[in-house]
């Protein structure tokens, strides 16, 4: 069978060749014009003119493009509907976009735009997310989630801690940057090439910017150069800015923003702030919790109200909190509109308990992992119920620790490093094991909902179209191998085609690490109902049961006969037996209420733990990370390999969050680390000398696809443990592990170890 087996990406040998087709690689069509965008450059102020009369003159220049040229709402069809097409009055961050200039060519029209003038009256931007929050500038309303007594329980804890903490954002860096290509049909109907995790809305969207209805537009993509969550929402604005272009001009426009725009113009990672006091025992147990997390909104709603939902879920990470407090603000400052990224604020959650432990660990001059185990879930204890009264069901992180403690060594290595530690005043090692536990659905439940189109032609070929996009991760190569396997035919006799909004509506974004969960098995029922119209024509053929027909290894058995696959087909073709179907899933069991924010709003969890070890260098304050053991579910894998690699970039990802990857924003409101010059994603050079990484055995109990675990997300978390090595090895250093914001830059290091060790 094919689900199992460690088949390469479906693309793979097409992408390393050059053969693989970007947005930017298609062939342009005659009279395919360019798009640039026009930028604010101001972060808050009103918009008084806007005067493109020399960009106008420029060589190969076409036309402008500006609010007024919207025929339909001037306002994104977001779900908040707070986010204007293009700055109309006022700006609201440095970066903003304007209009466009329409130019022959990509560079005349970027040239052009930065000549159109600009008359703004700077207003007082908001810039601190504290700021904002004592200002109450929200994008939308504060949301609390309590259990318990945890005023009482912390008055009667025998230890407390109380702190703050920074965390800041992270900029997806895609390789291929966010581009549309609109092309107006006859009729006023479109077609939308969009390098988008959401075809559906960006059809929504763009219909929306038109003044049309939906089935007016179509949207495809083949694949995305990655999207990370930067192109679940906003990929839209370039479908949208690109159309408006397209039908004031006439032509078919493409706009492709260079990377330093993108920089500019796009939403990030949410940066968080917390204040929190937690209460525990002697043995590190908490007792209760108090916990005020400040979201970084940016200008506009977007998806922040689920992302700081996640936040919430994700407070807890492995860990039962009897007596709890959390209170989330969704902070509105004038910087881009923050977004999603990959862990949807699971990640702004997961580190903050984890720090809290860490925290607890040293007051108390406990092991760190001994504390963490005590505050684990337990099963049937009364200890089980997740702060959002979720029953942890399924819980394998007792056992997982334990088996990752043993196979990386951790009690003997923390010997080690603090015998290494005694003896060098410079370079100071740590180590930390932190567990993951994911919830996997998306937690707006109608979102949990796929639909998938498969064909099988005359020729025995089979056609594959699912509601999923791939970014890179590898769910056509998953859902190919399902129905391969559904099928009883060979991987190479299916071919999977661009997720299209006309063969699959109303689809999902491809998120919440769900794409092989719900498309899978969408494709999986299509690919069901074609073999049981094939199942009972062969046992009306051979006078037996549908039952006991058989699809395996391109043949079809029957207790009389055995024939081929391609044979079966041909004879059904034949005799008029239908040879296509559609497939549609939703996941069972999840609910929840929207205002408490209690429920089941996940099918189930993932689990994983890592273990990293890490050296600092206490007088550049450098870190490098020397040593990574991870141990990870994800159930029956579908796919080992695709499903390493993506534990692989998932840690990787997360360890340039927590340590370079550095967003600053002057005090003008404008994104300074705007190129690869200035943000710093972590290199080759940057991945550990010893990396072991292995798959957890067991299936998922629950019954999703293949008894398979969502992958996508959950291990970026995993990188937390990096930066709790690093607080490990500023402590050894006699510096202040609790001074120390992420990420954890070499200043950043060099400002928690203080004077200690450089002077001593
Ligand atoms: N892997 C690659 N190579 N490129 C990506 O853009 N996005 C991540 C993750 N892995 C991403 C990736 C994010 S944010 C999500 S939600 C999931 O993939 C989405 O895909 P899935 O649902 O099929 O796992
Ligand atoms: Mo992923 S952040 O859910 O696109």
């Amino acid at each position: 069978p094919a689900v199992g087996s460690s088949r390469p990406h479906e693309s793979a040998r097409a992408q390393v060749a050059g053969l693989a087709t970007y947005i930017d690689d298609l062939p342009e069509l005659k009279g395919t014009l360019h798009a640039a965008p026009i930028l604010s450059p101001v972060a808050h102020g009103r918009l008084r003119s806007v005067d493109a009369r020399a960009a106008l003159q420029l060589p190969g220049v076409r036309g402008v493009v500006l609010a007024a040229d919207i025929p339909g709402d001037p306002v994104l069809a977001t779900f908040v509907h707070d986010e204007p097409i293009f700055a109309r009055d006022t700006v609201q961050h440095a970066g903003q976009v304007i209009g466009l200039v329409v130019a022959e060519s990509v560079m005349e029209a970027r040239r052009a735009a930065r000549q159109v003038r600009l008359d703004i009256e700077a207003l007082p931007a908001v810039l601190d997310v504290r700021q904002a929050h004592a200002a109450r500038s929200y994008v939308l309303p504060p949301v609390t989630v309590r259990r318990g007594e945890p005023e009482a329980a912390l008055a009667r804890s025998p230890h407390r801690l109380s702190g703050r903490l920074e965390v800041g954002g992270q900029e997806h860096f895609y390789l291929e940057g966010q581009v549309a290509y609109a092309i107006p049909l006859e009729q006023d109907q479109w077609h939308i090439h969009s390098s988008t995790q959401h075809p559906g809305e960006v059809q929504h969207w763009v219909a929306h910017a038109l003044g049309l209805e939906n089935n007016a537009v179509t949207v495809e993509c083949r694949r995305m150069g990655g999207g990370f969550g930067g192109k679940e929402t906003q990929a839209g604005h370039m479908a949208v800015w690109a159309a408006l272009a397209a039908r004031k001009l006439r032509r078919p426009v493409k706009l492709r923003l260079d990377r330093d725009d993108d920089f500019m113009v796009t939403g990030k990672r949410h940066p968080f702030a917390y204040d929190w006091e937690v209460g525990f025992d002697g043995g590190g147990r908490i007792t209760g919790l108090k916990l005020a997390m400040l979201a970084n909104c940016g200008f506009s709603a977007d998806l922040s109200g689920p992302v700081a939902d996640r936040a919430i879920f994700h407070t807890d990470n492995a860990y039962f909190l009897s007596d709890v407090e959390i209170a989330s603000y969704r902070c509105r400052t004038n910087v881009q509109s923050h977004t999603a990224f990959r862990g949807f604020g699971g990640p702004q959650g997961v580190i903050l308990i984890e720090a809290i432990l860490g925290d607890i660990a040293r007051h108390l001059a406990l092991d760190p992992l001994d504390v963490r185990m005590r505050n684990l879930y337990g099963a049937g204890d009364g200890r089980d119920v997740t702060h959002y009264r979720m029953k942890v069901e399924d819980n394998i992180l007792q056992p997982l620790l334990s088996r990752l403690e043993q196979s990386s060594q951790y009690r003997r290595r923390r010997q080690a490093i603090a015998a290494w530690n005694a003896g060098s005043s410079v370079i100071k090692r740590g180590i930390a094991i932190t567990p993951v536990k994911f919830g996997i659905s998306f937690t707006a439940t109608f979102f949990n909902q796929a639909g998938a189109l498969v064909h099988v032609f005359t020729d025995g070929s089979v056609q594959l179209n699912h509601g999923g996009t791939e970014m890179g991760q590898g769910l056509h190569t998953k859902i190919m191998q399902l129905v391969a396997d559904e099928l009883g035919v060979p991987f190479e006799r299916v071919r999977v085609t661009a997720t299209e909004t006309g063969k699959v509506p109303n689809a999902s974004a491809t998120a919440a690490s769900s794409g092989t969960d719900l498309n899978g098995r969408a494709a999986q029922f299509a690919a069901r109902n074609i073999k049981g119209n094939l199942a009972a024509f062969v046992a009306g053929l051979d006078g037996c049961g549908a039952g006991a027909v058989s699809f395996q290894a391109g043949q079809v058995v029957s207790p009389k006969q055995t024939r081929s696959f391609d044979q079966v087909v041909k004879l059904a073709y034949a005799n008029r037996i239908q040879l296509w179907s559609d497939g549609f899933y939703r996941t069972p069991k999840i609910h929840y209420d929207k205002v408490t924010l209690t429920g089941r709003p996940f099918y189930y969890f993932s689990y994983g733990a890592a273990c990293s070890e890490v050296a600092i260098d206490a007088l550049t304050g450098e870190s490098r990370v020397l040593a990574v053991d991870i141990l990870h579910d994800v159930g029956h894998s579908i796919n080992p390999a695709l499903d390493i690699g993506q534990i692989e970039g998932g840690f990787i990802q997360g360890m340039g969050w927590l340590t370079t990857e550095q967003l600053v924003w002057n005090a003008r409101g404008e994104l300074a680390t705007h190129a690869p010059s200035t943000y710093k994603i972590p290199a080759t050079g940057d991945l550990p000398a010893r990396w072991q990484v292995e798959l957890w055995p067991e299936p998922n109990p629950e019954d999703n696809v293949g008894r398979s675990k969502a992958v996508g997300e959950p291990p970026f978390m995993l990188a937390i443990s990096v930066w709790e090595a690093i607080r490990d090895a500023v402590a050894a250093g006699g510096g202040e592990p609790r001074a120390l914001a992420a990420p954890a830059t070499a200043e950043q290091v060099l400002r928690a170890l203080g004077d200690g060790p450089a002077s001593g």
